[in-house]
């Protein structure tokens, strides 16, 4: 199978038996006293959780089972990389004491990425940065910038140049023609405008491997090489570019090991493990990862200048190695959601039990009379999801106050809001649920109290 849980194969074996039943064990010589659980009051969840983690198993055990195999294949990169403490060090100035730190890290994100060369820097501010110095290695003036999957994300309008980037410098700026293939019908890659897409102008292929903050599929990484080879059908030339921004070990495969010429992302999304504190990539050919390293720093300086300040070097390795436990919690998140949300009559997407191409989960929420519409409980959410998170539990949530309608919630991490353009209070709100560490936030909300 080819989907993001081709791991529901036999490593585990299914389980037949349903219920769930705490597993209590009252005699034991440890001085720890452990809560016994007597009463279905004591139970951490709520009942409707409950049901839907049992009847979850076997798309919980293929998460486990992708993240195993995604544990092992950083686990050798790291030893053939031969990382090792010295390279938590870190450095100032150019950073030319480093002590290989930088190196080590690039060499064993590449082999992770099936990437022939990467650069992984806390220089890069986000995903958007990373993807910028992407796309501005590829292209140049007089060149098309064909965007395959539909509009691109928010961000990258201003550097591309669809929304007022006012002569700052966006790829339009500086003469970069762009174009874009919707998306079909059914939310996917239109493959029949794909065939035959390609002008003579056509240098680069922006494909966007999630939905982001959209009501729209993720892409499986399948049907990313599918385009690809399709690009690369009408001209080998024109080179293929993935934001993979929250789709990094989503599937025991990445867009770098399917032909794209660079894939970039983010730290502080999935492949960060929640460990690193600012930071991106950019993956995939040599020549090219080059190329976006002079447009993070300047021609000439090369991959290995640059500080790598305090403890980050420590972070990066540490985030990295946790990053597919910290996605498979966020993938378990997504079922649970969706299990729920479906089942208490919400719109969601991606549906509930269907297989992930990335971490994002959507519900829909319709709140057309304003904010005391019976429906219009996503400010009951947000207002919950604030009290109950880790980090500034103490405040208000105001953001349903601002231009900015939609919620976008990373459990635990960091929080924000985007506008999509929806004027408020007239059309349905969109709340997107990102749960890296969200679990116990969704279950408050589900069953809130005081506190
Ligand atoms: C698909 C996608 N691409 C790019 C970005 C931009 O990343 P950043 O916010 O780190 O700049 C995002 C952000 O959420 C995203 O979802």
């Amino acid at each position: 199978m080819s989907s993001a849980l081709s791991c529901l194969t036999p490593a585990y074996p299914t389980n037949t038996r349903r219920p769930f039943r705490p597993n209590i064990s009252v005699r034991s010589s440890s001085r720890v006293s452990v809560p016994v659980l007597h009463h279905h009051h004591d139970h951490p969840f709520v009942p409707e959780v409950v049901e839907a983690v049992d009847s979850l198993y076997s798309e919980f055990r293929a998460v486990d089972n992708l993240v195993a195999r995604n544990t092992a294949r950083i686990l050798k990169a790291y030893q053939n990389a031969r990382v090792g403490s010295h390279h938590f060090g870190g450095c100032t100035g150019y950073g030319h004491d480093e002590a290989g730190g930088r190196e080590a890290l690039d060499k064993a994100f590449a082999e992770i990425f099936g990437a022939e060369s990467a650069i992984v820097r806390s220089q890069f501010f986000s995903g958007t940065h990373a993807i910028t110095c992407a796309l501005f290695a590829f292209l140049r003036p007089g060149d098309e910038l064909l965007a395959v999957a539909g509009a691109p994300y928010d961000t990258l309008e201003e550097v591309i140049g669809i929304r007022g980037s006012n002569e700052l410098g966006s790829l339009k700026d500086f003469g970069v023609i762009y174009r874009e293939i919707p998306l079909a019908v059914d939310g996917g890659l239109d493959w029949d405008a794909l065939v035959d897409a390609l002008k003579p102008q056509t240098k680069c292929a922006l494909i966007q491997r999630s939905c982001g903050y959209s009501w729209r599929r993720s892409l499986s990484v399948n049907d990313i090489g599918r385009a690809i080879k399709m690009i690369k059908m009408q001209n080998p030339n024109c080179l293929v570019m993935v934001d993979n921004c929250y789709g990094e070990f989503v599937e025991s495969i990445e867009p770098s090991m399917v032909g794209a010429d660079l894939i970039a992302g983010s730290l502080i999304k999935n492949p960060g493990g929640t460990i690193a504190p600012c930071g991106g990539y950019v993956a995939g050919r040599e020549k090219w990862v080059k190329a976006a390293a002079a447009r993070l720093s300047a021609p000439g300086l090369g991959i290995d200048c640059g500080s790598t300040p305090g403890n980050i070097m420590r972070s990066f390795f540490q985030g990295l190695f946790l990053s597919p436990q910290m996605v498979g919690e966020a993938i378990k998140g997504g079922f649970l959601i969706a299990e729920v949300m479906a089942s208490k009559g919400y719109k969601v997407q991606p549906l509930p039990r269907v297989p992930r191409h990335d971490t994002v989960q959507v519900g829909w929420f319709v709140c057309i009379f304003g904010f005391f519409s019976p429906n219009s409980n996503i400010f009951l959410y947000k207002m919950q999801l604030q009290n109950d998170t880790i980090i500034g539990s103490y405040c208000l949530d105001f953001t349903f106050l601002t231009n900015y309608p939609n919620c976008c919630s990373m459990g635990g991490v960091s929080r924000d809001g985007k506008g999509h353009g929806y004027p408020k209070l007239m059309v349905p709100f969109v709340c997107l649920l990102n749960f890296y560490a969200g679990l116990p936030q969704f279950i408050k909300f589900l069953h809130p109290t005081k506190k």
